[in-house]
């Protein structure tokens, strides 16, 4: 993580982070802050880990602000933009982060409401989250969207549904890329693999961490700030020809 001295290179910047408070989102939000964003810190119902990130933020010499909006409803995205307008100057750095796991049931088992509320979350409050951003979005400006190994493999039959949902964004990415190409917007998908955070609801002990761990060459799981580091990158002017990727974030899980 780089310190307050080190912030230089997204300067005069206001990023907004999707699911910022906690697991992936907060890392990302406080490495973009240490970078020198300005950042928002988008929550849906956990008020206070948004508060903590933005107090840490502040603590490390950043700047940051909370944006409430619960996605995956009607209107969702339209509060989250009326809830981010009045705090911020437009916008240069998108990253859809937030993000629901769902049931975990190979596809004889998936239930509508879990398919549906899977897909509200994941792919739709993220295409109309994008949908809303892009008057806001600065040209030279990032869209991030935070994706999953499992659209490229599947060794997890068990979270068709999710993996689906994250599909959809994959190709939001290639798309997007070549609108916003002639704006000199970038448009990339970061790809993690089992990252440690509450999305596992602390399923990731015993047996279930030793293979988990064994999946990645490097024989651990991910970490929020690995996932952060890498987003720190395409957020960044260093990232300026790379647009329209499916980056992965896995340790190699997937070789
Ligand atoms: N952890 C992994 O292994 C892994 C692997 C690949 C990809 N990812 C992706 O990475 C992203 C972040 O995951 P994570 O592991 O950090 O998960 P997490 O710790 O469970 O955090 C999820 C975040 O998304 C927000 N969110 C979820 N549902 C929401 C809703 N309906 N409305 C508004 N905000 C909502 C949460 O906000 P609140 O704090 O308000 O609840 C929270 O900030 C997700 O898109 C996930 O699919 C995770």
């Amino acid at each position: 993580m780089k310190g307050p001295s080190d912030m230089t290179t997204l300067a005069g910047k206001t990023a907004l982070i999707t699911g910022g408070g906690r697991g992936i989102g907060r890392a990302i939000a406080r490495r973009l802050a240490a970078d020198g964003a300005r950042v928002g810190v988008h929550y849906g119902s956990n008020a206070t880990a948004a508060k903590e990130t933005v107090t840490a933020i502040e603590a490390a010499g950043g700047q940051a602000f909370v944006v409430h909006a619960p996605l995956g409803v009607r209107g969702d995205a339209e509060a989250l933009w009326a809830a981010f307008d009045p705090q911020a100057d437009g916008l240069d750095i998108l990253v859809n982060n937030a993000g629901v796991l769902g049931d975990q049931a190979e596809i004889q088992d998936v239930t509508d409401a879990n398919f549906d509320r899977v897909f509200a979350v994941n792919t739709r409050a993220s295409f109309f989250v994008t949908q809303h951003g892009l008057r806001r979005l600065r040209d030279g400006g990032r869209i991030i969207n935070i994706g999953t190994m499992l659209t490229r493999g599947s060794a997890m039959p068990a979270s068709i549904a999710y993996a689906m949902s994250k599909g959809a964004l994959d190709v939001l990415t290639a798309m997007l890329a070549k609108q916003l190409g002639p704006r000199g917007i970038t448009v990339n998908t970061v790809a993690p693999g089992v990252i440690d955070t509450d999305m596992h609801e602390g399923r990731l002990v015993g047996d279930a961490l030793t293979w988990v761990s064994s999946l990645s060459p490097m024989g651990r799981v991910g970490t929020p700030a690995d996932v952060a580091d890498t987003v720190a990158f395409l957020a960044s002017a260093d990232s300026r020809w790379v647009t329209g990727q499916w980056i992965d974030v896995s340790g190699g899980t997937l070789l």
